[in-house]
């Protein structure tokens, strides 16, 4: 049911045809900021792990696009200074205590510290189609903090979780949190919706400028729907969580069908799986990619090391503590009492 672009990616590596952006983002900064959902508030409600430029911050002008304000990216694009964020995945100890998992790169990124994979993709298969890039100020989200139900995350057909048996595990998506140990980790697949009204750069809650197609998936080239006609490259992020330091079942929870990983906002069904993203492609460069057909690698486009991306680092701007053992998750007093 959902195609599994990151198969389909490595086996072009192979293969090379197609069209699509495959590249590395390492680790910015994990903090409690939100400058879309919370703009202005250190802290936000809960914490994030963030990759891309490094003019991300408490707030972000859409005014003044991060081209023109980043001094570095952590992206091997060097042109590419968005900003790219997901919830932080915690594993809860039976004695109720936290502890961060970390981040680890996928393959082919091995050098990566933490971050994530990123894919910019114009059309899946042979059949051409030509999109729209986004435009400077444009920015959206995907998913809801909050859902908690396999019915609230239906509302995001493309948000799921790969168990991965190995690193190369590409099969296999669901809408919750697996459910037995995975060898390799836990991919967290975050594709957002293809299609924008055209007009507006950004939208109250952050998601109605944007839409999935009318009928069919972008996989299979549905049509956008009228009032979201403009097709845009499908952004998609790879998140591998390294959850395998908590693999032995004596620490899962006791009662059966329980796992014990839980999103930084509280959610330890998974349903609540959320992306978020600023676009700071420096001018023209994206679009370029995209008519250009580029596939995984671009010659068009300025790249960088991934150890120059890896030195891109933000200071955290809300002290407080994340790691080690911790008795609550940052921000825990802004949590509902949903399990
Ligand atoms: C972040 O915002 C503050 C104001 O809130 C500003 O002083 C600072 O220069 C900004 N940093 C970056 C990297 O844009
Ligand atoms: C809670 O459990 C974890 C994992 O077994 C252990 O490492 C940690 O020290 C414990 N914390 C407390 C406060 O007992």
């Amino acid at each position: 049911m959902y195609r599994t672009r990151g198969a389909i990616a490595l086996a072009l590596m192979v293969s090379g045809a197609d069209a699509l952006l495959r590249f590395s983002c390492s680790q910015l900064v994990v903090e409690r900021l939100d400058p879309l959902v919370n703009p202005g508030a250190a802290p936000s409600p809960h914490l994030h792990q963030i990759v891309g430029g490094n003019a991300f911050n408490i707030s972000m002008d859409p005014k003044t696009p991060p081209p023109s304000l980043a001094t570095c990216t952590t992206c091997t694009f060097a042109d590419d200074f968005s900003n790219y964020w997901t919830a932080v995945l915690y594993f809860k100890a039976r004695n109720g205590s936290y502890h961060r998992v970390a981040q680890k790169p996928n393959v082919g990124f091995e050098q990566a510290t933490g971050g994530m994979t990123i894919y910019y993709t114009p059309y899946i298969g042979s059949t051409k189609s030509s999109v729209t890039a986004f435009q400077p100020g444009f920015r959206m989200l995907i998913g809801q903090q909050g859902g908690r139900t396999l019915e609230e995350a239906q509302k995001y057909r493309q948000l799921t979780y790969t168990c991965l048996k190995d690193p190369m595990t590409r099969t296999g998506e669901t809408k919750d949190m697996p459910t037995q140990p995975c060898p390799a980790g836990i991919m967290a697949n975050v594709r957002f919706p293809t299609c924008w009204d055209g007009k507006n750069l950004d939208s109250p809650d952050h998601t109605s400028h944007i839409a999935y197609p009318s009928s069919g998936t972008f996989e299979s080239n549905g049509p956008c729907p009228s009032t979201h006609p403009v097709k845009i490259p499908q952004l998609f992020y790879e998140v591998i969580w390294d959850t395998t330091p908590f693999n032995d079942k004596s620490l899962w929870p006791e009662e059966t069908g329980q796992q014990p990983f839980v999103w930084s906002q509280g959610d330890s069904t998974g349903y609540g799986s959320h992306g978020d993203y600023v676009f700071g492609w420096k001018d023209n460069a994206l679009q370029k990619a995209m008519d250009t057909n580029c596939n995984i690698n671009c010659p068009q486009l300025k790249s960088q090391s991934i150890a120059v991306g890896n030195k891109c680092v933000k200071q955290t701007q809300v002290k407080e503590t994340i790691d080690g053992w911790v008795d609550h998750l940052p921000g825990a007093e802004h949590m509902e009492r949903k399990k």
